[in-house]
C-alpha cells in the first residue's frame, strides 16, 4: 500500500519529523519563512495530511483543494489560523498542541509582566547607549508588584499557571473574566471571577489568556483601555488580534496605562513603521511563548501524533472539537 503523504509547512524538532517519516511521505518546507499562498496550495494538494503553523491560514478554499486531506494537524494549540466549521462540513479532522505549553508561556508571561513594570527596556537602553551617567535617584521607576491586584482574562490553563506563580511568588490578589468559574483558582488562590469592566477597573496588572475567535476578537479596544488604572501594566502572550492594536498605542502614548509586555501582535510581524516598535513602555517579543526544547520537542510529538492517527482513521489524541 503506498504511504500517505504529508505536507510539513516548517521545520520542527525532529522527533516529529521522525515519526511521520517512518509512516509517511513527508514534503517538507524547509525556508525560514512560511510558504507564501501557492506554494502552500501547491504542496498542500495532493496531501492527505497537513502538519501546519500558527502563521499558516487554512480555509475552506484551500480545503477545497486538497480532495485526500484528512486531517490538519496544528503545531500550536491556537486554532485561529483554521476553519474548524468547513474543517468539520468536509471531514477533516483538527487537532493541536495543548498542555505541554502551559508552564513556557506562563513563565513567559511573569518575564513580560515583569520586564514591563520595571522598564527593563528602556532602562536597559540606557545601560547600553552610552546614556547612563551615574546612578538615577529618580531615574527608571517602575511599578510595585507585591500585594497588588493582577487580572486574568481567560482562566484557562495558561492563565491559571500565571495567576499561580503570581499569587505565591508576589502575594498577588487575583481576579478573573472567564465563560465558567475555575474551582480550584477560587479554592487555592482565593482568585476572584468579575465581569471584563470590573477586571479592567481593579487590576494593576492584566494578562490575557484568552484564543482569538469573534467574540474576543478585538476586545481590548479604547474603551477597555480607558477603563484601566493609570499605572496599569497590560500583558498579551495569547494572540494579536484581541486587542485593538492602534488603541493600545494610544493608551500608551497618552500614559493612560504604565506599559505593556506583548508576545503577540497583529500582524506578526508589525509593519516596520508601527509605532509600537519604538514606544518606550513597550517590551515587544516575536511570538515565543512556547519555545523552550522541551516544549517544542512535545509539541512536535503530538503534532505528529495527532497527523499519523488522523491519517489511519482513528480519534486524534489532541483533537480540536
Ligand atoms: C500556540 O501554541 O498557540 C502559541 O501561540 C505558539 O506556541
Amino acid at each position: 500500500m503506498s504511504r500517505r503523504r504529508v505536507f510539513v509547512t516548517r521545520i520542527i524538532p525532529e522527533n516529529g519529523l521522525e515519526l511521520l517519516r517512518a509512516q509517511c511521505e513527508v514534503d517538507l518546507w524547509e525556508d525560514a519563512l512560511p510558504p507564501p499562498r501557492d506554494e502552500l496550495l501547491r504542496h498542500a494538494a495532493p496531501c492527505s495530511g497537513l502538519l501546519t503553523m500558527l502563521s499558516d491560514p487554512i480555509d475552506g478554499d484551500l480545503m477545497a483543494a486538497c480532495p485526500d486531506l484528512r486531517v490538519v494537524s496544528n503545531y500550536a494549540v491556537g486554532t485561529d489560523n483554521i476553519d474548524r466549521e468547513t474543517a468539520r462540513e468536509r471531514g477533516i479532522a483538527v487537532g493541536n498542541t495543548p498542555g505541554v505549553l502551559t508552564d513556557a508561556t506562563a513563565d513567559l508571561a511573569v518575564t513580560l509582566l515583569l520586564a514591563a513594570a520595571r522598564c527593563v527596556p528602556s532602562a536597559g537602553h540606557n545601560a547600553t547607549s552610552g546614556a547612563w551617567k551615574t546612578w538615577e535617584p529618580c531615574g527608571h521607576i517602575g511599578r510595585d508588584l507585591v500585594g497588588q491586584t493582577l487580572g486574568i482574562v481567560g482562566m484557562g490553563r495558561i492563565g491559571y499557571a500565571v495567576a499561580r506563580r503570581l499569587a505565591r511568588g508576589f502575594d498577588m490578589q487575583v481576579l478573573y473574566h472567564a465563560r465558567r468559574d475555575h474551582e480550584e483558582a477560587e479554592r487555592v488562590l482565593g482568585a476572584r471571577r468579575v465581569s471584563f469592566g470590573e477586571l479592567l477597573e481593579q487590576s494593576d496588572f492584566v494578562s490575557v489568556h484568552t484564543p482569538l475567535t469573534a467574540e474576543t476578537s478585538g476586545m481590548f479596544d479604547a474603551a477597555a483601555f480607558q477603563r484601566m488604572r493609570p499605572g496599569a501594566v497590560f500583558v498579551n502572550t495569547a494572540r494579536g488580534g484581541v486587542v485593538v492594536q492602534s488603541d493600545l498605542v494610544q493608551a500608551l502614548r497618552e500614559g493612560s496605562i504604565f506599559a505593556a509586555g506583548l508576545d503577540v501582535t497583529d500582524p506578526e510581524p508589525p509593519a516596520a513603521d508601527d509605532p509600537l516598535l519604538h514606544l518606550p513602555n513597550v517590551v515587544l517579543l516575536p511570538h515565543i511563548g512556547s519555545a523552550t526544547v522541551g516544549t517544542r520537542g512535545r509539541m512536535a510529538e503530538i503534532a505528529a501524533e495527532n497527523v499519523l492517527a488522523g491519517l489511519g482513521g482513528r480519534p486524534l489524541p489532541y483533537a480540536v472539537t
